[in-house]
């Protein structure tokens, strides 16, 4: 099949170095092999609307200063599931054919999308109805997606939660507080868990680790004997409250809140909470978001000239691989709770919350 034009979308949440790997695509495409590049807007969204909302890609639109911008020029959206998707009257209808009229309206030979595991559930679904020859990269700061060892937007991601640990540390010891930090990872620990690491937290707790309050108290109290009047505390979002404690009911806010707490309640600290949120997704991307968006950019364009389709770039022992998509989606990656890091942390003397 000859190839002369390719369509490109980026689908579901943002995060630093979808214009990166944009700009990677662009680049390979046009300066490569010669063919127009097609950005739809706002993810699926954009085949939906009439008309469809589309860009014509340049390598010079898409120049060097992509590299240092953060979310995606190309918009995203992560509601909206094309086969239920939610009506103003409250139904949810499939309107899987209008994407894909959509899609065929716009002439494209292939289609990349960046993407998580949720979009690229979708858009293999709608790639397999249509048959759209799909190519996909890995974007989640969440770095939960299988088969690949990092997904564009976790470093990044993970650099602004080390941040935001290392400019409370100084806080927390002035006023001898204990500081807890609420990071994002949807249901994985992953960027917990690093940050922790990475920034010397005292107590990190992960979904993936169930927990008590009385070794995070331990921990607290065996920091204090020792004469340290502070105590750093991560915890991922997913991490759940304890149903059976009697005060659950009463703390309002979210996970940290309910930890901060507890904490205070059952050590008599003083605690301040920080819910980091989309600072983890919008800042510029780091130098190893921008080279892992470059060099799935670069190989998505030539799986396409290989004519491989339905499979996705992936980062494997110091290069870029490719795996089926279905693949990379049913070997969903949680933090292994035996693995290198949660045993680097526990070497470290952290608390991950585990009973003694
Ligand atoms: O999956 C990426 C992510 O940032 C999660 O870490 C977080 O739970 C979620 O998206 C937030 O989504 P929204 O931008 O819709 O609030």
């Amino acid at each position: 099949m000859a190839i002369e034009r390719i369509g490109m979308l980026t689908s579901g949440g943002d995060c630093a170095g979808l214009n990166p790997a944009i700009r990677a695509v662009v680049h390979r495409a046009v300066l490569g092999y010669g063919w127009q590049v097609v950005g739809i807007r706002n993810g699926t969204a954009g085949l939906l609307t009439r008309p469809i909302e589309w860009v014509a890609l340049t390598p010079s639109e898409t120049d060097v200063e992509l590299l240092r911008r953060g979310g995606t020029i190309l918009g995203s959206t992560n509601k909206g599931d094309p086969f239920g998707y939610p009506m103003p009257d409250g139904r949810l209808v499939d309107r899987s054919h209008e994407v894909i009229e959509g899609y065929n309206q716009l002439r494209l030979d292939a289609l990349i999308v960046a993407g998580g595991d949720g979009s690229l559930h979708i858009l293999r679904k709608l790639a397999q109805q249509g048959g759209i020859p799909l190519v996909a990269i890995p974007k989640t700061i969440d770095n939960d997606l299988g088969l690949t060892e990092v997904s564009i937007g976790h470093a990044t991601a993970l650099s602004a939660a080390a941040n935001a640990l290392d400019h409370l540390q100084p806080t927390a010891a002035s006023h001898s507080r204990v500081m807890v930090l609420e990071v994002m990872g949807r249901d994985a620990g992953h960027i917990a868990l690093s940050a922790g690491i990475a920034s010397g937290a005292d107590v990190i707790l992960i979904p993936e680790i169930p927990y008590s309050f009385s070794s995070i108290t331990a921990r607290i109290d065996a920091l204090k004997a020792h004469g340290r009047n502070f105590a750093l505390v991560i915890v991922a979002e997913a991490v759940k409250r304890d149903l059976n404690d009697p005060q659950e009911s009463t703390i309002h806010g979210s996970i940290g809140h309910y930890i901060a707490a507890r904490i205070g309640a059952l050590t008599g600290a003083e605690t301040r909470v920080t819910v980091l949120g989309h600072i983890q997704r919008g800042g510029t991307p780091n130098a190893r978001d921008r080279i892992m968006a470059s060099a799935f950019g670069v190989r998505a364009v030539d799986l396409i000239a290989e004519g491989r389709f339905d499979r996705m770039v992936a980062w494997q022992a110091r290069g870029v691989e490719d795996v089926p998509i279905l693949e990379a989606i049913r070997h969903y990656q949680a933090v292994d709770p035996q693995g290198t890091l949660a045993h680097t942390a526990r070497g470290l003397g952290i608390c991950l919350g585990e009973a003694a």
